[in-house]
């Protein structure tokens, strides 16, 4: 690794841009040298707090301003494509948070900018950096549970204590299976492939006020056979997880980002007559939003030329197979192909 530092830019300083900062600061590649939000009061707090004697509230100073390398967005879904392709296109390396936007049309722009400019480009889809997911992945290709067959994974929150306007646009529509359901959908997607249909009912009972649905169940029809299965749940009335399983020929895992282990059940043994699976518990740390993970490779990329994993196609998928199954439940549950980007 070389002793240069990749200079950032944080833009949307409130929430998740506020972990993003804190991800920056740990990261010894990685140096901090502009904020903006166009909240002026957050943007000056968070300027003090980290030192920073000058801050922006508007995005196309801060990039015409310069002197940074890489642009993070952690801001509201639905301006994602007009500061990603604005920030492509004024020549900066962009990390967008997932979803990478609401619709196809948004996310083909991000794509053919990202393909146009030559810049690093990364979603944010920080489930592929728990600790616990990456174990899981590794074992599946070590061969360790043989050819999958079937995979499940459930995205459950509870949005009720989320206050921001835009979660909740009646206008442009943030449906809790793109907003959240998302991580789910590039779980699976990272283990077994791009599913070719999807078949999906949702419901509301909790916000019937709401203007989407709370909870979506998805069926999902994968390469090589394998089936699957996605919960999205964004008013459940439970601690915040991601519990999954992967079945496989061999054996099965179960996992999830919230526990401190992993379960692999492998060769059965027999006791008493019962056929049994000892469960071997596989201890993992437990880091959910490890954005330090991001920020590290996306500073390996820059600095080391480097390919960067989850570019904007892979965003762009996962949001065409969370749109499948959107549309999919407001067809009450007819099959429908994801309406995925040409590379
Ligand atoms: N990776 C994850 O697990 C995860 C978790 C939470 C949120 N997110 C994503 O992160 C993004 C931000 O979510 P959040 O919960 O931090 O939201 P938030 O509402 O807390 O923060 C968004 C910030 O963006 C600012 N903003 C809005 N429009 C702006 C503009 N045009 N220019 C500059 N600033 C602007 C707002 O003032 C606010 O401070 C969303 O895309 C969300 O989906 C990802």
């Amino acid at each position: 690794m070389s002793e240069k530092k990749v200079k950032f830019a944080v833009v949307g300083v409130r929430g998740l841009g506020n972990s993003h900062v804190l991800a920056i600061k740990k990261t010894p590649e990685a140096e901090l040298v502009a904020i903006c939000d166009n909240n002026e009061e957050i943007a000056k707090k968070r300027a003090g707090e980290y030192g920073l004697d000058k801050y922006y509230t508007d995005f196309y100073e801060m990039i015409k301003d310069g002197g940074f390398d890489c642009i993070i967005l952690a801001t509201p879904d639905q301006v994602h494509r007009e500061h990603a392709v604005a920030g492509l296109e004024a020549g900066y390396h962009v990390l967008c948070e997932k979803p990478l936007a609401l619709n196809m049309e948004d996310c083909e722009a991000i794509v053919r900018a990202e393909q146009k400019c030559g810049k690093k480009f990364m979603t944010g889809q920080v489930c592929r950096k728990a600790p616990g997911f990456i174990k899981a992945k590794e074992l599946v290709d070590a061969g360790e549970i043989g050819e999958i067959t079937f995979v499940e994974s459930e995205y459950a929150h509870d949005y009720s204590f989320f206050k921001a306007a835009w979660r909740l646009d009646p206008v442009n529509l943030r449906h809790g299976v793109i907003g959240g359901g998302c991580h789910a959908i590039d779980l699976l997607r990272w283990i077994a492939g791009n599913p070719t249909r999807v078949m999906a009912l949702a419901n509301k009972k909790a916000n019937p006020e709401w203007p989407v649905d709370e909870n979506t169940i998805a069926v999902l029809q994968f390469p090589n056979g394998v089936i699957g299965k996605i919960f999205c749940g964004i008013a459940v009335k439970r601690n915040y997880t991601m519990r999954t399983c992967i079945y496989g020929t061999k054996g099965t895992i179960i996992c999830d980002n919230t526990s401190p282990e992993i379960t692999l059940f492998r060769h059965a043994v027999t006791d008493n007559g019962l056929h049994l699976y000892p469960d071997k518990k596989i201890p993992v740390d437990i880091n959910n939003h490890n954005l330090a993970a991001e920020v590290a490779d996306m500073c390996d990329a820059i600095l080391n030329d480097k390919v960067v994993e989850c570019n904007s196609i892979e965003g762009s998928n996962t949001v065409a197979v969370a749109l499948a199954a959107v549309m999919s439940a407001a067809k009450g549950g007819d099959p429908v192909e994801p309406p995925y980007v040409k590379a």
